[in-house]
């Protein structure tokens, strides 16, 4: 019995020596390949070298994350799941309950991330009261972008209605310049829908239509002028517009072909890899209208075999919600961090604004989470919607008629 108590004790000291030892490892899938991104990005594929670990990069190009997302329903199907995923909002909670997300309780503990992270943050980031994923940042998405010089050579100001959003376009329109940059890709169309939704409704209607799904909310005529003015902007895109990226949209406003664009604020991220300044070079604020919406980009871990991946998940968790990271990661990313003590000094002035509306909404009750970021619907319900706008954004479809369509479809997502 002796004996054998003794071996049992000295593998256990083994086996937990090995796990200690074992040199982490983490192969990475994330959709973060433009420019800024990709500086982002690397400031964490830095620190996780620096930190002794191996980093296995696995980009999927794509916006938003669409193609990343798909990627990665395929290898979890075959078995074979990466170590750590960008994945956010209720997708984490929809991973989870397919019994393949890992338990980074003991990092969060020991972080102590409970208290450094505000409280809406951190129910998004667990599952059934453990830890399940450590957020990154906090985007705002309810941003215009615009060229300083584009704007003061019309004797254009920043548009803080949408009627003034209106004129300015047509203004610019008359002068030969492209107002609105945009890429038709399906998030697109819905990232600009939310702010239009956000904006023409207010916050508790956003809430009511594109959180709750109420059907009156769907069909009501304040959609119906959503509708409207989505219209009223397909009418101020340019031609080419159909399937461009995001960030090319971005370069249109930053080389002056186009005036305006509406996007979240990794935007911001092109425009400072690009060397330009806020306030300078180019203009932000807050689209027309009250409230927050907020996309928290965060990264799961998969449970994975082997003590050098789980030791290479368990530093990845550490690093991201640590101070220095939060900092510089969100410096380069256009976001602000996810914590709340970090100081904001060496953040531009666009971050400023964000930080402190944020914290405005978060009293006022308009801190709403972004749909078309995954933030606020499941899977289903948000592809649902965003199926809709699209539809209505590249054809000739009737306001009426959208709506119609949003809520026979949000009501057939289940
Ligand atoms: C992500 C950002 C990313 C953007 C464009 C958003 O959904 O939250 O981190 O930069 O998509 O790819």
């Amino acid at each position: 019995m002796k004996r054998f108590a003794f071996a049992t004790a000295s593998s256990l000291a083994v086996l937990a020596a090995s796990s200690v030892m074992a040199e982490p490892q983490a192969e990475v899938l994330h959709w973060w390949t433009s420019g800024g991104e990709a500086k982002s990005v690397a400031v964490l594929q830095e620190e996780f070298a620096a930190n002794g670990g191996t980093w296995t990069d696995m980009p999927v190009a794509g916006g938003g994350g669409d193609a990343a997302m798909t990627a990665l329903r395929a290898r979890v199907l075959a078995g074979n799941a990466p170590t750590a995923v960008q994945l956010k909002g209720p997708a984490i909670q929809e991973w989870y309950e397919e019994g393949v997300l890992a338990d980074i309780s003991n990092v969060a503990e020991a972080e102590g991330w409970d208290k450094v992270l505000p409280a809406s943050i951190a129910a998004h980031m667990k599952c059934e009261g453990t830890w399940c994923a450590a957020p990154v940042n906090v985007h705002r998405v309810d941003w215009i972008w615009a060229n300083a010089d584009v704007l003061a050579a019309n004797g254009i100001e920043m548009p803080t209605t949408w009627d003034e959003f209106n004129a300015a376009a047509e203004k610019l329109q008359a002068a030969g310049v492209i107002p609105l940059a945009h890429g038709g890709q399906a998030w697109q169309d819905a990232t600009v829908f939310e702010t239009v939704v956000l904006g023409l409704g207010g916050p508790e209607f956003y809430n009511k239509a594109l959180v709750e799904l109420d059907p009156e909310a769907l069909t009501s005529d304040t959609m119906v002028k959503v509708f409207d003015q989505m219209r009223t902007l397909r009418g101020f895109v340019d031609e080419n517009f159909s399937g461009r990226d995001w960030n090319l949209a971005t370069a249109m406003v930053m080389n002056g072909e186009a005036a305006f664009q509406i996007m979240g604020d990794w935007a911001k991220g092109e425009f400072l890899a690009a060397g330009k300044e806020p306030g300078k070079d180019f203009l932000c604020a807050s689209t027309p209208g009250d409230g927050y919406l907020y996309n928290v980009d965060s990264f799961a871990m998969f449970d994975v075999e082997g003590d050098d991946k789980r030791a290479g998940q368990e530093l990845l968790a550490k690093l991201i919600v640590a101070p220095k990271f939060q900092e510089v990661f969100n410096l380069n990313k256009g976001s602000i961090p996810a914590r709340t003590d970090v100081s904001l000094d060496k953040f531009d002035m666009c971050a400023k604004i964000s930080a402190e509306d944020m914290a405005t909404s978060s009293e006022n009750g308009s801190l709403l989470p972004s749909y078309a970021h995954g933030m606020a619907l499941r899977g289903a319900q948000a592809g649902a919607i965003t199926d809709v706008v699209t539809a209505h954004f590249n054809s000739d479809m009737s306001s009426q008629e959208a709506v119609q369509q949003l809520a026979d479809a949000v009501a057939n997502s289940y």
